[in-house]
């Protein structure tokens, strides 16, 4: 059993917004990417203590479908930093028993950037102390138009019958089909929305909204919050007994 957790109220799927980067830097009066600079780093920190506090799917959005309205720069800037990271902590991530996923549109992502992805997810695949998932260009809309789409193409194909559409079916077309759905949900940085963020997966997850911007985010705070969700009372709808 994990060290630190208590097995019957830990969630096994904890998702992650990071968000206040930018905001963090510019209280240091630094540009934008600093900030995206010092969340990277606390990335590593955060998914080293996933196996003690007993969390083993772990999923972090990166970059959303929509944040390719910032400026060239800060986009440009982030995408060679998450070129960077992956380059950096392949080993790492690799040695510590990490499987990691990519979920997202790679369609507008360069094609290093991809390859890299490809790279990691293959050279991870047999690892099984975390699943760590990064949502990179990824929107829930976006995933389930996709998700969709195929869905048309098998009807169209004659390989799918439509009356055979049902939840389950729509699930297994989502980027994230061999994932379980998100237990807890955190956000950084005092925003109290889900800006598209696993947004099918997430019909009964626990929402938790933090004030601390994501650079600050420690280990200390996540177990934290995973505390309070110990103590949450999750009905799915139904009434207790
Ligand atoms: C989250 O931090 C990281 C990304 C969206 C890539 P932000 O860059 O959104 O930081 P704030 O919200 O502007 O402070
Ligand atoms: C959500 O944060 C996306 C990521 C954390 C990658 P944003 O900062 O882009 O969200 P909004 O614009 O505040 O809703
Ligand atoms: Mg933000």
């Amino acid at each position: 059993m994990p060290k630190d957790a208590d097995a019957k109220t830990a969630p096994a799927h904890v998702a992650i917004i990071m968000d206040g980067n930018g905001r963090w830097a510019q209280q240091r009066g630094r540009p934008r990417l600093f900030g995206h600079h010092a969340g990277a780093k606390r990335v590593r920190e955060i998914v080293a203590a996933c196996p003690d506090l007993g969390v083993k799917y772990l999923t972090i959005f990166a970059f959303s479908t929509e944040n390719w309205k910032r400026t060239q720069i800060e986009v440009a800037g982030l995408m060679s930093l998450f070129r960077r990271y992956l380059e950096r902590e392949a080993n790492e991530l690799f040695s510590s028993g990490v499987c990691v996923r990519f979920i997202g549109d790679r369609v507008r992502l360069d094609d290093k950037l991809v390859n890299l992805m490809d790279e990691l997810e293959l050279r991870t695949a047999e690892n099984d102390l975390v699943h760590l998932t990064v949502a990179l260009n990824y929107g829930g809309r976006d995933e389930v138009t996709r998700a969709a789409q195929r869905l048309a193409f098998e009807v169209a194909q004659g390989r799918l019958d439509h009356q055979d559409v049902d939840a389950e079916k729509l699930a297994s077309f989502l980027d994230t089909h061999v994932l379980p759905d998100p237990d807890l949900v955190i956000r950084t940085s005092g925003e109290a929305r889900i800006s598209n963020f696993l947004l099918w997966q997430s019909a009964y997850a626990e929402y938790e909204f933090v004030d601390t911007l994501w650079p600050d985010f420690t280990a200390a705070e996540f177990a934290k919050v995973l505390k309070s969700y110990g103590k949450r009372d999750r009905r799915f709808g139904a009434v207790r007994a």
